[in-house]
């Protein structure tokens, strides 16, 4: 096909549907296909491919070439009759090139069943070098993934991964069916301000300086929250938005300091209309993405409940291996370990590890050990094995009589080849190790097939939750949740006890969703700043245009928040948070590629009346 390239002005002129369609394929002045494209149909067609040269072999007579772009792979041959055997020979692993040529049958025995295009390849008749490549420090289509510093540094690289590709590609799908979910459901999406004022959501701001404001700051958005109850009051009942949100938090494998939400929010709903439209999305995801059939509405389970069966408030479900309450046991026990932690009220829970004494020798277990120790405040892992003739192995077994030890086993249902593991410790700290623990082993024994997903709602959270180290009593989702009305009493009375409207997204053991019913009464609310410590004046100063919107007007109104990213990294079954982002940041929240944070000249510093002051 005869190339035509337009300038902008004229491209832009061609604004209807139809000629943008129709010319747009003679506007891809380059390339009349893809390097994903070429069947056994298009043999004999004279064709141009662009792409990067992936792989090459060079017979003497003749080279091949792998040519690779977004959508492929096919090979092209540089013949003898080319003239360019040569040229081609000089080609090196990601060059950038241009070939004209025609499509031939691939000569028998070397038709690649593995490739789309594997029956075909392209014999060039010319050949263009856009732009030759230095030796890259990785291949795109190398076998072994290289270390994670070198992908980040060379992201472009790593990007052209198929992988990476494909999970892209994935999230460009997850957004495109979010907003057409939330488009046919009535939502309107709005955009809230980057620059703002700090909203709370339980992590540091990252703020930026002002230059007219001398001494002040905006924060950017943890969350859009208050810009999204602020939309209720004004009457915009159905908002969702795209949103990226900031945090300056320690960073996991499921966190990173900027990330992406699904912003939601709705009036004159109660909490089962805004999970029920988060079930219908789960169910279209599942479906599309997955091709598995959700049976709605998705199961829910209390936080209480989630805590006492799975020691956490994300529970993985595709498997069980509860935590079972042996605390009336341990307290008969003479190991003081165990009768001394239920004395000072503090609780014995263990899991049984069915099967697993065959997986874990002794040193295994002290490994584990020390690892619940040091990650999760544990002060020791007592365990028990049981042994062929139905006896209790365990190096503390002698601390106990039989006859307990009997009754222990029968509590945990643990029968030969079982291992029970214990801590003994305050509610907490048991929640803690034995979760992360029953996490670990139900990766470590293969007890669910990672191709399932399961999805449930964890519902009745606390309203607050005791910070000790602040000594005062902190919002566990956002000071902006509304109690459940029976317990609007003991917010006084008993703040510990009061459960919110408040409900999580659950998949897979990850939280992939966070939200609540607001209070929309400004005196509630109010009374709830108070509760958290933030005096009147605070209050005033930091949320009064919240406390004064409510004054005018609000709806009864609440909302949810999903996490793309971790939403995406879910439905592609992967576990690292920045295998789902292209520009992702490290661990210590900086970007390989660009250098970012860097430093900034002190001009800049001198505008924003700033200096750097160095720690000693
Ligand atoms: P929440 O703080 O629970 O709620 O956040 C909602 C969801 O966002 C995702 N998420 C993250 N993803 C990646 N990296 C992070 N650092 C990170 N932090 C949170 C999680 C989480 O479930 N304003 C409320 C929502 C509301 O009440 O409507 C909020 O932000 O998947
Ligand atoms: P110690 O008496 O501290 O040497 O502990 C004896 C055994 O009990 C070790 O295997 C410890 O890991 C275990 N252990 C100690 N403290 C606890 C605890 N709080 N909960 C569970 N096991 C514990």
């Amino acid at each position: 096909m005869q190339s035509k390239i337009l300038v902008w002005p004229e491209a832009s002129l061609l604004l209807s549907k139809s000629l943008l369609n129709q010319e747009l394929k003679e506007i891809t002045v380059l390339r009349t296909h893809t390097c994903g494209e070429l069947r056994s149909g298009n043999i004999d067609q004279e064709v141009t491919l662009c792409g990067w040269v992936d792989s090459s072999r060079d017979h003497g007579g003749a080279v091949f070439i792998d040519l690779r772009d977004r959508y492929g792979k096919t090979q092209i041959v540089f013949g003898p009759e080319s003239g360019l055997v040569d040229a081609g020979s000089a080609l090196r692993n990601e060059d950038v090139i241009k070939v004209v040529g025609k499509v031939a049958h691939r000569p028998e025995g070397t038709i690649n069943e593995k490739l789309p295009t594997g029956e075909v390849e392209l014999r060039v008749t010319e050949l263009q070098v856009f732009n030759k490549s230095e030796t890259p420090p990785f291949t795109p289509s190398q076998q072994e993934l290289p270390g994670e510093d070198l992908r980040l540094k060379y992201r472009y690289l790593d990007l052209r991964r198929k992988d990476m590709q494909q999970t892209l590609m994935l999230r460009s799908g997850v957004i495109k069916m979010m907003r057409d979910y939330f488009e046919v459901n009535d939502f309107i999406d709005v955009e809230t301000p980057i620059l703002g004022r700090s909203t709370p959501e339980g992590a540091r701001d990252y703020l930026v300086p002002s230059r007219v404001h001398h001494g002040q700051f905006y924060a950017l958005p943890q969350s859009p929250q208050l810009y999204k109850q602020i939309m209720m009051v004004a009457g915009y009942d159905r908002y969702v938005q795209v949103a990226r949100c900031f945090r300056d938090e320690d960073l996991r494998a499921d966190r990173q300091p900027e990330f992406t939400q699904l912003d939601v929010e709705m009036s004159f709903v109660d909490q089962d209309d805004v999970i029920g439209m988060i079930d219908g999305l789960m169910q279209k995801m599942a479906k599309e993405l997955k091709g598995i059939d959700l049976q709605l509405p998705l199961p829910r389970m209390t936080y209480d409940e989630a805590m006492e069966r799975f020691g956490s408030d994300a529970p993985d479900l595709r498997f069980g291996m509860e935590l079972v309450n042996c605390s009336d046991l341990a307290a008969k026990a003479e190991f003081r370990v165990f009768s001394g932690a239920v004395e000072s009220g503090g609780v014995v829970r263990g899991i049984n590890a069915k099967g697993a004494a065959g997986n874990y020798s002794r040193k295994d277990i002290d490994g584990m050990t020390e690892w619940v120790k040091q990650d999760f405040g544990a002060k020791g892992l007592a365990w028990f094995r049981v042994e062929e003739d139905g006896s209790l192995w365990s190096p503390i077994s002698k601390n106990f009589a039989d006859e307990l030890l009997v009754e222990f086993a029968e509590r945990m249902g643990a029968e030969v080849g079982d291992i029970m593991f214990f801590i003994a410790d305050t509610y907490e700290v048991s929640c803690k190790a034995l979760s992360a623990l029953r996490k670990r082993l139900g990766v470590e024994l293969e007890l669910y097939d990672p191709e399932e997903m399961h999805f449930s709602w964890v519902v009745e959270f606390p309203m607050f939750e005791f910070d000790h180290q602040e000594d005062r009593w902190v919002a566990m989702h956002h000071p902006f949740t509304a109690p459940r009305p029976q317990d609007i009493d003991l917010l006084q009375t008993a703040p510990g006890e009061a459960r919110a409207i408040a409900y999580d997204l659950v998949i897979n053991g990850y939280e992939a969703g966070g939200g609540t019913i607001r209070i929309h009464d400004q005196q509630e609310q109010a009374r709830v700043f108070e509760l958290l410590g933030i005096d009147k004046e605070t209050a005033a100063d930091r949320f009064g245009f919240l406390l004064e919107a409510l004054q005018f007007g609000a709806p009864p109104h609440g909302g949810i928040a999903l996490g793309i990213d971790r939403c995406v990294m879910l439905f592609g079954g992967l576990d690292n948070i920045r295998d789902v982002i292209a520009f992702p940041k490290t661990q210590k929240a900086s970007d390989m590629m660009t250098g970012a944070p860097g430093n900034v000249e002190s001009k800049q510093l001198g505008e924003l009346n700033l200096r750097i002051v160095h720690p000693d």
